[in-house]
């Protein structure tokens, strides 16, 4: 017997969102990530004609949203959301995310923070032992501290880049904000301790760590079955 031929990246996204999918009811108040594992989930939502209404973590998650006809929420306007849902870039097996790799880190984690359940919905190859390697940590910062705060990242053990489109300028987020991308070799040892260090550095407004933050993570294998995970004591 062969192995069946594992599925394109893309269709095992949509495996993942729609598992997320029969977590959504009428009437909920949601969350609503970026990306384009999101972005299935978005698109299936307007199809299904859910009752629902959310607050988005970026600009491209607002307009697509007004596009399908998702009724908007800022965050002034609600106390708690009942559910976000959102993508990562990597997890472990704590559950602990990294985030930030389409620049919306900072929405992201406000909105996960507003959440009474934080789902992730990725694809199995994003579970991995340690964070901050293989995908650098996005770190957003004021323009102003970028070079203090690269110097102290660097002095700390990191690779530091400025996020730029390609050869132009720097990458500016919907905050106005840059953003800088480190990678330690090896990982992050304790992403606990280092979310509170580069959270301290003046300059940095949040670093694309979410630690104690996802509730359960939805991930799709190569042959689109769905694997349900919940945080592991790290
Ligand atoms: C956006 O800033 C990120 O945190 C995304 O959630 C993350 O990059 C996942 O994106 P994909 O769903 O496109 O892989």
């Amino acid at each position: 017997m062969t192995a069946a031929e594992p599925l394109p990246i893309d269709a095992r996204k949509q495996a993942a969102a729609m598992a997320a999918l029969e977590l959504v009811e009428d009437g909920m108040q949601l969350g609503l990530g970026t990306g384009s594992t999101v972005e299935h989930l978005l698109a299936a939502i307007a199809a299904r004609g859910l009752d629902v209404s959310g607050v988005p973590t970026s600009e491209a998650t607002e307009a697509y949203c007004r596009e399908l006809g998702i009724r908007l929420l800022h965050p002034s306007e609600v106390e708690r959301l009942d559910l976000a849902i959102d993508g990562a870039d990597e997890l472990d097996r704590a559950l602990t995310a990294t985030k930030g790799g389409g620049g919306a880190l900072l929405r992201e984690k406000v909105v996960a923070a507003m959440a009474e359940r934080f789902v992730v919905i990725a694809t199995t190859d994003k579970l991995i032992d340690r964070l901050g390697d293989g995908f650098p940590l996005p770190i957003e910062v004021v323009p102003f501290a970028e070079a203090p705060v690269t110097r102290r990242l660097r002095d700390r053990g990191y690779e530091v880049r400025l996020r730029t489109a390609g050869e132009g300028p720097a990458v500016v987020t919907d905050n106005g904000n840059h953003l800088l991308d480190a990678r330690m070799v090896g990982g992050i040892e304790d992403p606990a301790v280092e979310e509170l260090w580069i959270a301290a550095l003046p300059g940095v407004v949040e670093c694309g760590l979410f630690v104690d933050l996802v509730d359960q993570a939805l991930l799709a294998d190569e042959q689109g079955r769905v694997l349900s995970l919940e945080p592991e004591p790290s």
